[in-house]
């Protein structure tokens, strides 16, 4: 068994910005990542980072205030207040600390970090470098990390976490590059492992966002909370659904449809292409189900050409590559095929403000955790400023956790029955390689189910029916079968022990979404319309069950804004 006091799983922003904040504190921390912490998903994070830090010339009186009531306004006041203000307020040192740390932002003229204007904010507060913020950002956090001495398994995959006595006392993963399953032993995990979006057949996340972070947590008993907000983008490129940066807009991108008409002003006139992704995205897609997408066909266009090649080719050269080599279209001279596209989950592992868990020595931070600061709607921008700050803050709590502990625990009785259950069920997977379920053919149809019936729009009906399907692929996922037996570097054997986990994201999502009946931020009802602060201004927790999520309700934490309703 491999030990140390923390692990962290995954590479991303928010476990990278963990594990130097544990390192700092003299913990002696490891991160295990599936892939190298620089090619995780959080540098596929384009536009930019809030901070109200006041430099832009129209965001002079800016304050954290103001950043923390564009945020509760943008969340449909799901957000819980007492984490926005801490999110906003930290927001700033926290992007300082990230320039003195050498991450490469836009300048203005005078040298300032630049920064421009985003959705659903009041003032042009998104930091950002060119169009690759989160790249940056995260090659900046990683070689702080490295800096820092903190201990990188790179290419393990993490299967399931060990319990000991109601505790949590480390994981069990599976060396890609050797083979095998090896236990490691520590006295707290982070988990930090990103969202659930390739659940979904149509989504800007990359592969590795499946959502098994958080089905790991949920299976050992821990609430996901808020499943069923799932934010989708405005801007996915057509046929790919990969991310065309807000920042497109935040530039002055038009958003156009077959009439060739900026239809924005019809859904929200003074914000227009700015108004949140949830109101946008809806928007677009009543522009594409009332005919008039491009043709009549499933897209409308977002506009650049009147930016002119200098500014595209400065502030936004990363989309025009990949519009161009992904669509064939070069943004300087034709409008570029977009489409609403999953995005985010705001939902996740139900934490607290420093990422602690119902789980003794269980944490978690970024996407993978709700905490819930972006409510039943994210504004752009604050994801990335999520990952640090509360990646920062769960790394100095699991730190401080594992100091306070009075003797450290022997837990390799507990790592070898993990190791041997999980190699069971391989066993089992492998048993099933001929007459079993194709994990292919199921992965296929969550996806399609997921986009199909748990989409921009929903309705009870066509989510009923979606519901089933995913309850059909449960049972069906219990007989999948593993055809590649091979030790090392053996893909197929993860995406098929990770689909099982998918499934039950996926149905939380789902059966939380059925039961939440009201209209709030992205999850948006046609058969209940209206936002209802009566019964619904309240979070839903969802608990593993073998035979489906058992929801429950939790409180929000209100007291800087009173709800409202929401125009731009
Ligand atoms: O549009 C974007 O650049 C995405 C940013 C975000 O999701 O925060």
């Amino acid at each position: 068994m491999i030990y140390h006091e923390l692990i962290v799983v995954g590479g991303g922003l928010a476990g990278l910005r963990a594990a130097v904040e544990a390192k700092k504190a003299g913990v002696d921390v490891a991160i295990i990542s599936q892939v190298w912490p620089g090619r995780s998903h959080s540098g596929a994070a384009q536009g930019g980072v809030n901070a109200a830090l006041a430099n832009h010339p129209e965001s002079a009186d800016d304050t954290w205030e103001k950043h923390a009531f564009d945020t509760v306004k943008g969340s449909d006041y799901l957000a819980d207040q007492d984490a926005v203000a801490q999110m906003t307020k930290d927001a700033i040192p926290i992007i300082y600390e990230m320039e003195h740390w050498g991450c490469p932002f836009s300048r203005f003229e005078d040298g300032r970090i630049a920064q421009r204007p985003f959705g659903g904010a009041g003032y042009p507060r998104t930091c950002y470098g060119a169009d690759k913020t989160g790249h940056y950002m995260l090659h900046t956090m990683v070689e702080k990390a490295y800096e820092a001495g903190v201990a990188m398994y790179v290419e393990w995959f993490v299967g399931r976490l060990i319990v000991d006595e109601g505790v949590c006392r480390g994981v069990v993963a599976y060396d890609m590059i050797s083979g095998g399953w090896t236990a490691f032993g520590a006295e707290a995990v982070i988990m930090a492992t990103g969202g659930a979006g390739r659940t979904y057949g149509n989504s800007t996340n990359a592969i590795i966002s499946t959502g098994f972070g958080m089905a790991m947590a949920y299976h050992t008993g821990v609430p996901l909370k808020d499943l069923e907000f799932v934010q989708f983008h405005p801007t996915g490129l057509l046929t790919t659904n990969i991310l065309m940066t807000e920042g497109a807009r935040g530039e002055g991108g038009y958003l156009l449809n077959d009439l060739g008409e900026r239809f924005m002003e019809r859904y929200a006139p003074k914000a227009m292409e700015l108004a949140p992704r949830d109101i946008t995205s809806r928007s677009i897609q009543t522009e594409i189900t009332e005919g008039r997408g491009i043709g009549g066909k499933g897209y409308v266009h977002l506009d650049l050409r009147h930016l002119g090649a200098q500014k595209i080719q400065e502030k936004l050269p990363g989309i025009r590559d990949l519009a161009i080599h992904f669509e064939g279209v070069d943004p300087i001279e034709e409008p570029i095929p977009i489409v609403p596209s999953q995005h985010y989950s705001m939902g996740g592992i139900d934490t607290d403000m420093d990422g602690a868990t119902v789980l003794p020595g269980f944490f978690a931070a970024g996407e993978c955790a709700c905490v819930s600061v972006h409510g039943a709607n994210r504004l752009g921008g604050n994801s990335l400023l999520e990952t640090v700050v509360f990646g920062r803050r769960a790394g100095a709590a699991a730190a401080a956790y594992v100091k306070a502990l009075e003797e450290k625990f022997d837990s390799s009785t507990a790592a070898r029955r993990a190791i041997a259950e999980v190699e069971e069920r391989i066993d089992r997977l492998a048993d099933n390689a001929v007459d079993g379920e194709d994990p292919y053919a199921i992965r296929l149809e969550m996806t399609t189910t997921m986009k199909e019936h748990f989409g921009v729009f929903r309705d009870a009906a066509t989510m009923r029916v979606g519901l089933d399907t995913m309850y059909e692929l449960k049972e069906r996922v219990a007989r999948a079968g593993l055809r590649c037996t091979v030790g090392v570097f053996n893909l197929d054997m993860i995406r098929t022990v990770e689909l099982e986990g998918m499934i039950d994201v996926a149905l939380g999502i789902a059966a939380g979404a059925l039961n939440r009946t009201e209209s709030r931020g992205s999850h948006s009802r046609t058969d209940h319309p209206d936002r209802d602060d009566t019964n619904w201004l309240k979070h839903t927790l969802a608990f593993y069950q073998p035979e489906g999520p058992r929801l429950e309700m939790k409180p929000v934490a209100l007291g800087m804004f009173e709800p409202q309703e929401r125009t731009y």
